[in-house]
């Protein structure tokens, strides 16, 4: 299942694209089913055993599809309904990591219905002198802008409410960026992004060849188990289940804070999950029957 109608419809396409031509090659009976184009009960009438859910971002990875297919007796792919809604939403998802203890930088929201210009300074003045600038629920850094003032903080914040009534507004921290893909409960290894960017934004992650990715990411043996044995624990956390990517930051003093997790990242070909399954010893085929396995669970 790909497609979908959210922001993230385009790289939707592309993960999914790929994945089932992974299918087939494996031999699998599979069929595209973009829920932007068809009723979700044609399912019924389809014989489909299971859907592998390959969309991104709202109506997809946040829980609605998920409840919907349970719905429908039609087992699926990652995690439930649950987990899914929590990691769409950037803010609930630090408030839970942060009732567990698990790092995570310092915030503040921004509610579209009460935010007001003035309060960027005192914003600037509690999360310090860079600001990340997040929609709640969107995906793949659409609506995302880093700043350094208190009047790029007011223009991002309006630019982030066309995509999203609640915004999360974050200390910067420094970098660089890694991530870890977990499957099954099992950590794979941790990649490193480098960008030229401002931030690992949409054309840094599709658009463009500048990022630099590193797998293994340089980190000493004990650095990337703590930084496995987190991600996991930050999966848990938040219900997460099947697979998914938690996203992480490093600053200079080699403190990991927990930016987000996703539940249905993305396998585009210059997706991040497949890269660290390489690495690990899975070919694309073997993590795509990999995923599929998940909706036994
Ligand atoms: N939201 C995109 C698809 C990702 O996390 O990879
Ligand atoms: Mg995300």
């Amino acid at each position: 299942m790909f497609g979908g109608d959210s922001a993230e419809r385009e790289v939707s396409l592309k993960s999914g694209t790929t994945v089932l031509n992974a299918l087939l090659r494996q031999g699998v009976d599979a069929i595209p089913f973009d829920p932007a184009t068809r009723p979700l009960t044609d399912l019924l009438s389809e014989k489909i055993d299971r859907v592998l859910i390959m969309l991104h971002g709202r109506g997809g990875e946040d829980g609605s599809m998920q409840g919907a297919l349970q719905l429908l007796n039609i087992p699926y792919t990652g995690s439930r309904v649950l987990g899914s809604a929590l990691a769409m939403d950037k803010i609930h998802t630090k408030q839970v990591w942060q009732s567990l203890g698990l790092p995570t930088a310092k915030y503040e929201i921004a509610d579209k219905r009460h935010f007001e210009a003035g309060k960027s300074s005192a914003i600037m003045d509690k999360l310090g002198n860079e600001v990340m600038v997040k929609p709640a629920r969107e995906g793949s850094s659409i609506g995302m802008a880093r700043v350094t003032s208190a009047k790029q903080l007011d223009i991002a914040v309006q630019n982030a409410f066309k995509y999203d009534n609640q915004v999360l507004l974050e200390q910067y921290i420094d970098g660089p960026e890694f991530t870890v893909s977990v499957i099954q409960g099992q950590a794979l290894p941790s990649i490193r992004m480098s960008t030229p960017h401002t931030f690992y934004d949409y054309a840094a992650k599709y658009q463009d060849d500048t990022t630099e990715y590193f797998c293994p990411s340089g980190l000493t043996d004990q650095q990337e188990q703590a930084l496995a044995l987190l991600s996991t624990r930050a999966f848990d956390g938040i219900s997460g289940s099947g697979w998914g990517r938690i996203d992480v930051m490093q600053n200079s003093d080699g403190q990991f804070y927990l930016l987000e997790a996703n539940t249905v990242p993305g396998m585009t070909e210059k997706s991040l999950v497949p890269k660290a399954a390489k690495v690990a010893g899975l070919s694309f085929d073997e993590l795509v029957m990999a995923i599929l396995a998940t909706s036994l669970d």
